[in-house]
């Protein structure tokens, strides 16, 4: 007959502690950030072979100016003076919660800083049209998400050395119809802030992740080749309309690159939503950001609480040792000083 084995408290103490512990580890190294359920909508994507891409009305995505049809890619411009391609999704986008996923990219001959001008992707209110913000009209209506491979700012102006930015630099912008892109700045007075990413002239696949979820907005890289996403940008309280329509566009100037749209991927993000939220829910006729004024750098994500506990321990550690060391040196003084003494 079996006797039934009790843990005495002590014994339960203990495993209570460690099962906290390796929770709490498990929580530190495991991806904490919630990932809602997701759904490629192949009407808002273009990938290869870009069946869905023509002038036929049936086609999903509409092609204008340079942008050219190629085996691999969707080739928005050539390396060549003043180009101007873009492509646009018919089909007005109404879908909550989302995400896009961008694989691109943007090589050329010339050497860094003697290229440009990058790329841009759009959700707007307006659709093909040609105007000097990365080919598409100013004054524009809804999101941009700007892959700026050239500083035009910081060759003509005194530019803080602490606001310099390196680039390629992404950045973001949600423009409500009646404020500019300010080309000679980059954009800086008006965009929500961003991060530099050495995107041109790589060897590995580029991507952006854009994602919008409960009005914030995320935009992620993976440009590394290291098939990780790491954080550029993220913005709450970004209200964006239904109804609007998807866009990549590029042009190039004096300076030029191959700017390659390899595809691009629209995910519809399954968020639960109470009721009250829904009651609450307004709908939003003009884009808007809650906070423009206080950008949200992203900072790395602090410690872990693994990497607190190491600390911790090591801490600790080194007092303990701190304080022998001292007591030790402590002892030989009184030693010598008796020595001397006697
Ligand atoms: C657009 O945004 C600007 C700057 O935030 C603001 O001054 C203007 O009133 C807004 N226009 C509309 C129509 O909401």
């Amino acid at each position: 007959q079996q006797i039934p084995h009790y843990y005495s408290p002590k014994e339960a103490g203990v495993c209570l502690a460690l099962a906290v512990f390796l929770a709490a580890v498990e929580r530190s190294c495991g991806n904490n950030a919630y990932e809602p359920e997701e759904f490629l909508k192949r009407e808002y994507s273009l990938t290869k072979p870009y069946q869905g891409l023509g002038s036929s009305t049936t086609s999903h995505w509409e092609l204008m100016g340079n942008a050219m049809i190629m085996p691999e890619h969707v080739r928005l411009t050539p390396d060549l003076q003043s180009r101007q391609g873009a492509v646009w999704s018919r089909l007005p986008f109404y879908v909550r919660d989302w995400e896009i996923q961008v694989h691109f990219k943007i090589h050329g001959q010339g050497k860094k800083n003697l290229n440009g001008d990058g790329l841009a992707l759009w959700l707007t209110k307006e659709r093909m049209q040609i105007g000097p913000v990365f080919g598409n009209i100013n004054y524009f209506t809804g999101l941009g998400i700007f892959v700026d491979t050239y500083p035009n700012e910081d060759k003509h102006q005194e530019v803080l050395k602490s606001e310099l930015r390196s680039f390629p630099f992404i950045s973001a912008m949600v423009g409500n119809g009646s404020v500019a892109y300010d080309h000679d700045r980059d954009g800086r007075n008006v965009d929500l802030g961003g991060c530099s990413a050495s995107v041109r002239n790589v060897d590995y696949d580029t991507f952006l992740l854009i994602r919008y979820i409960r009005n914030t907005l995320t935009i992620m890289m993976d440009v590394e080749g290291k098939q990780e996403w790491k954080d550029c940008l993220e913005v709450p309280g970004v209200h964006m309309p239904q109804g609007y329509f998807f866009g990549a566009s590029s042009v190039t100037g004096d300076l030029s690159d191959n700017h390659d749209l390899i595809s691009f991927k629209l995910f519809e993000l399954a968020v639960e939503r109470t009721l009250e939220e829904l009651e609450n829910e307004e709908e939003v006729l003009i884009p808007s950001v809650d906070y423009r004024d206080i950008p949200v750098e992203v900072v790395d994500e602090g410690m872990g609480v693994l990497s607190i506990f190491f600390l911790f321990i090591f801490s600790v550690v080194g007092l303990v040792l701190l304080i022998v060391a001292l007591l030790l040196i402590h002892q030989r003084w009184k030693d010598r000083s008796r020595k001397r003494f006697y």
